[in-house]
Parts: structure tokens; C-alpha cells; sequence
């Protein structure tokens, strides 16, 4: 079950779990652990700066007894923010068995987990300073984004690295580039999060013991509705920024579902803002739980894809299997040789001359630069997009002297016909 574990450069060991079986059944409960993760993260986020907002709207007894309502509603009991906490330890800890990537250390997961319990720690502080006044305070306030802030970190960079899991190209550059770690397919993500936790706190205010209450009902009403406008176009937007190697008809159909259910959801409180009655605010509420796992699937679909073993193998081209599979023994004089000392140090995660790895076998694409050392130089220097088959070469800010050192070593490889 439990099988290999690689070393993946002495920088990090990746369990492998291989027996589909098992991978099924981890895949099955984390969907579900993180599903009941997200809805109840995206509640406490949403509803914290529903309050945070409300109260200082103006600190009239009414819009107190909403905000009071609203953070004991999306928090029930002291306890619950652990609790979330605690389903997100395990969630996350499942996903970590079955990515076998570099880039989930333990300094990541700690600063996460970190930035995880405190957000939802400050909660606590936050609900029982909103209890205790009619105005808001210096301090509510300051607990209030510090809690936003926080949580928000917290997914950015969760939904970032999430996102480079579908970019395996990127993760052996992660250490020399860190800006490889922003993508916008990540970052969208973590949009569509934010507009979901918000319409979930809006849904909040539509239902329960606001249905004598009008404004608040017409105030979470309009809130929900704006989100889930925008959240088809955010979501698309997330869809034209994935790599090829993400897609597949299911993440598209997934998508769309959620788009479509999304749409339902707006005619939905469209009829509310026309009616004023009727208790709307469950069924908004179970449909947007809805959504939320249709987005938490498309997402473990779009990994799924990309994480394939083939993908895999790309990215991680420094497993034992590839680094075994004939590369010749590095020699004293090839050692002395600082080109090829640039070679085995960067471009060898990503290339080799008889073989695709990330990027096309060296021999196929060396011929046409024979002759033309300027012209290779300027590519490696800036990288363009050359052949759709591939994903782009990263820019790897490697130094004048260094390019140069290493143009001559594949110039001169390749006139030796290797
Ligand atoms: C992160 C992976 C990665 C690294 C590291 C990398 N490359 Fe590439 N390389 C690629 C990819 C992907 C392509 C294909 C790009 C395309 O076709 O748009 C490519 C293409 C090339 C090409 C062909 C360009 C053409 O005109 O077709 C050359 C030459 C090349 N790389 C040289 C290098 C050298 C030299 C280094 C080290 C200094 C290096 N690469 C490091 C991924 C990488």
C-alpha cells in the first residue's frame, strides 16, 4: 500500500501510495472532510466580515442584534472554529499522502496550520467583544481583520500551491524562483473561495431568525446575488488560465454544472427581491453548499488530471527511475567543464538530449541553433513560446557568464553528434 518513498533531490522524501484501491477510498473521505471543511471555513470568513461590516454600517442596537445572530448562526458553540480547524489537520494531512510533491514540507504545512488556528482562535475574542457592546470598539475591529487576515492568508496560500500542483514543470524551480509559487488558475481559486464564503454569509442573513427582519434579509439577498454573478465569470477565468494538461470533458461538465446551479440560485433571489416573502434562505443556502462541492470537485478532477503518473514523472524527473534510466556517469573532465556544470545543476531537471523530460530531447531542437549561439543565448536568457506541444521554458535568471558557458557545451554535445 504504503510503497516508495523517493528522495526527491536529499530535499524532501514523497510517500507514494499506489494501490488504487486505497487511493480511491483517501480521495472519497478527503472530498469529504474537505467539503465540510470549506463550507464551514467559507462561513466563518464570510460571516466574520459580514459582521465586521455591519457593525460599522453604524452601531445601532438592530444592526448589532444581525451581526450577534448572523457569528452565532455560522459559529455555533465555542468549540466549533477547533473543530474546523482540527477536520482541515486531517483533510490536509490525507491530501499530503497522496501528493507526492516536493512542495508540501513541514515549514508549509506549519506556517498554514499556523495561520489557520490563530484566524480561527481570534474568532472567539471577536464574537464575545460584538456580544458585549452596542458600538463596535478599537479592539473588535483589530481582532476582526487580524481573524480575515489570517484565514485569508491562509487559503491564498493554499489555493496557490494547490495550484502549482497542476504545473509540475514548476516545482523543481520553486526553490530558485518563488515566484513560480503565483499562478492566476491559483489565484482564481481562491476568488471563487472568497465569492462563495461571502454568498454563504449573505444566505446566512436571508433565513432563520432574520424572517421578521427586511433589511438584513434584503442586504444578504443582494450580497449572495452580486457573488454569484460574478462567480461564473471568475470561473472561467480559472478554466482559461489551466494548463492543457489540467483539462478533461469532466472538469468542463463539472464547471459548467456549477455555473448552471449558480444561475438557478440568482432567478431564485430574484423571486425573493420581487416577493419579500417566503423562506428562501434554506434552499439558498443547501444550493450554495452545493456549488461549493461541485468547485471542491472540479478541482480534485483538474488534479487528478494533471497529477496522472505520467505527469508525475515529468515533474519529478529526479526520481530514482529517471535519473537510473542510462544517463552516463559524470566524468573529471566533464566535471571541470562549467557549462555541463550548468546543465546538470538546471537544465537537467527539465531536459536530456535522446529523451523528453518537461521540456524536447536536446537533439531534436540543438540542430536547428548550429551555428547560432547568439540566438540560443537569447532564448535561454528570455524564453519564448516555441512549440505548442510543450509547456513554456521559465525563465531561469541564470547569469551572462553562465548561458554563455552553457551554449557552448550543448553547442559542442551536439556537434558530436550525440
Ligand atoms: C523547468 C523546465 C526547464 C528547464 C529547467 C529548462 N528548460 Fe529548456 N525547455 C523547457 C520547455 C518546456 C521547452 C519547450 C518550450 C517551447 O517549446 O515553448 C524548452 C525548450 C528548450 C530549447 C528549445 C528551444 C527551441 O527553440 O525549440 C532549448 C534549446 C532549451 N530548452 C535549452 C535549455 C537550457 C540550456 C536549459 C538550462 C540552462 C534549459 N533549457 C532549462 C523546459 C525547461
Amino acid at each position: 500500500m504504503f510503497l516508495s518513498v523517493a528522495n526527491f533531490q536529499g530535499r524532501s522524501r514523497l510517500p507514494l501510495i499506489e494501490d488504487p484501491a486505497t487511493i480511491d477510498l483517501l480521495q472519497v473521505l478527503i472530498f469529504f472532510l474537505s467539503g465540510f471543511h470549506f463550507s464551514a471555513a467559507g462561513l466563518l470568513l464570510g460571516g466574520t466580515a459580514v459582521s465586521l461590516a455591519l457593525r460599522h454600517l453604524g452601531g445601532t442596537p438592530a444592526r448589532t442584534q444581525w451581526a450577534v445572530a448572523l457569528l452565532d448562526r455560522i459559529s455555533p458553540g465555542r468549540v466549533f472554529p477547533f473543530l474546523v480547524g482540527l477536520i482541515a489537520v486531517l483533510a490536509f494531512a490525507g491530501f499530503h499522502l497522496l501528493q507526492p510533491t516536493p512542495l508540501y514540507d513541514t515549514r508549509f504545512w506549519s506556517l498554514l496550520f499556523a495561520l489557520l488556528f490563530v484566524g480561527l482562535g481570534l474568532l472567539l475574542p471577536y464574537r464575545a467583544l460584538v456580544k458585549s457592546r452596542v458600538r463596535p470598539s478599537a479592539w473588535e475591529t483589530v481582532l476582526g481583520l487580524a481573524a480575515i487576515f489570517c484565514l485569508g492568508l491562509a487559503y491564498f496560500l493554499l489555493f496557490s500551491t494547490i495550484g502549482l500542483l497542476v504545473r509540475p514543470e514548476k516545482w523543481l524551480h520553486l526553490s530558485l524562483v518563488p515566484e513560480l509559487l503565483f499562478s492566476w488558475h491559483g489565484t482564481a481559486r481562491f476568488l471563487e473561495f472568497i465569492l462563495l464564503s461571502l454568498a454563504l454569509a449573505g444566505s446566512v442573513l436571508l433565513g432563520g431568525r432574520y424572517k421578521e427582519m427586511n433589511p438584513p434579509r434584503r442586504g444578504g439577498a443582494t450580497l449572495a446575488f452580486l457573488c454569484l454573478i460574478l462567480l461564473p465569470i471568475v470561473s472561467l477565468f480559472h478554466l482559461h488560465t489551466l494548463p492543457d494538461l489540467a483539462l478533461s470533458v469532466d472538469v468542463f461538465l463539472v464547471s459548467a454544472l456549477a455555473m448552471a446551479a449558480a444561475g438557478g440560485v440568482c432567478l431564485l433571489l430574484i423571486a425573493f427581491f420581487k416577493s419579500s416573502v417566503g423562506g428562501a434562505g434554506g434552499t439558498v443556502l443547501f444550493s450554495l453548499l452545493g456549488i461549493l462541492l461541485l468547485w471542491l470537485g472540479g478541482d480534485f478532477l483538474e488534479r487528478g488530471n494533471a497529477m496522472a503518473p505520467e505527469a508525475i514523472a515529468m515533474g519529478i524527473p529526479a526520481l530514482p527511475k529517471a535519473t537510473e534510466a542510462g544517463e552516463p556517469e559524470k566524468s573529471p573532465e566533464k566535471e571541470a567543464d562549467p557549462g555541463a556544470a550548468v546543465f546538470d545543476r538546471v537544465c537537467k531537471a527539465c531536459h536530456r538530449f535522446d529523451r523528453k523530460v518537461v521540456g524536447p530531447p536536446l537533439n531534436d531542437v540543438l540542430p536547428k541553433y548550429r551555428g547560432k549561439a547568439e540566438a540560443l543565448k537569447s532564448f535561454i536568457a528570455n524564453p519564448v513560446k516555441v512549440d505548442p506541444e510543450y509547456p513554456s521554458m521559465p525563465d531561469l535568471n541564470l547569469s551572462p557568464e553562465e548561458i554563455s558557458a552553457v551554449v557552448d557545451y550543448l553547442l559542442e554535445m551536439s556537434g558530436e553528434g550525440r
